[in-house]
């Protein structure tokens, strides 16, 4: 598929990222200091850089986890389907459970999700997300910790991606297309 030429403007910086996991981490470390071992759930795919960020910055025993749902519109329907396309190795009913999402959108996604593992029974379920873009909201959700709140912008980069590009950037970068033409620019 043809992709629109576009650069992509730095937003948030690989330091801030940083800086802000490790607040993240001390504050989630506090919520589940008591917790025996933490599963951490990772979305795939976009939450890969930021899932391995984070749990090296939290000081407690996890155990590591993931699955992978993917949305998209129904052309004749307002609503969203989600589907999952890969599910938990393990079993969380009983235990204290993390997710860990890229960005929250419309909601769907998480929404989904989190619908699906609290019928598992889990001890605690919370959630976090790196970014956050409330403007976009279509279902009423809200992760438990957010990196940062941005505004209706597509971004790229820290395991994000456009089209399967530009994954592997350190920093949050906004994508900016340009008015036309097929060649892709700026890549990671
Ligand atoms: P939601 O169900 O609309 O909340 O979708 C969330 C998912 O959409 C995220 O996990 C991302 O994979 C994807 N997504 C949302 N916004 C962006 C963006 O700006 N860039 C890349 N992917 C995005």
């Amino acid at each position: 598929m043809p992709q629109r030429a576009y650069v992509i403007e730095q937003m948030i910086s690989a330091k801030s990222i940083a800086a802000r996991v490790e607040e993240l981490a001390i504050e989630i470390a506090a919520e589940f200091r008591d917790t025996d071992k933490l599963v951490v759930v990772g979305l795939l795919r976009g939450s890969f850089v930021f899932i391995a960020d984070l749990v090296r910055e939290l000081e407690l025993p996890v155990e590591v986890d993931f699955m992978e749902a993917s949305s998209y519109g129904n052309a004749t329907q307002s609503t969203r389907e989600v589907r999952i396309l890969k599910d938990l190795r393990g079993e969380i009913a009983g235990r204290d459970v993390l997710v860990v999402e890229d960005i929250v959108d419309t909601g769907y996604t998480l929404a989904h999700v989190l619908g699906i593992l609290r019928s598992r029974r889990p001890a605690r379920l919370r959630t976090i997300a790196l970014l956050d873009k409330p403007a976009r909201r279509e279902t009423p959700v809200r992760a438990d910790w957010i990196g940062f709140e941005i505004p209706d912008e597509f971004v790229v980069g820290y395991g994000i991606d456009y089209a399967q590009r530009n994954r592997n950037l350190p920093y949050i970068g906004r994508v900016r297309f340009s008015a036309e033409d097929d060649a892709v620019t700026s890549g990671s």
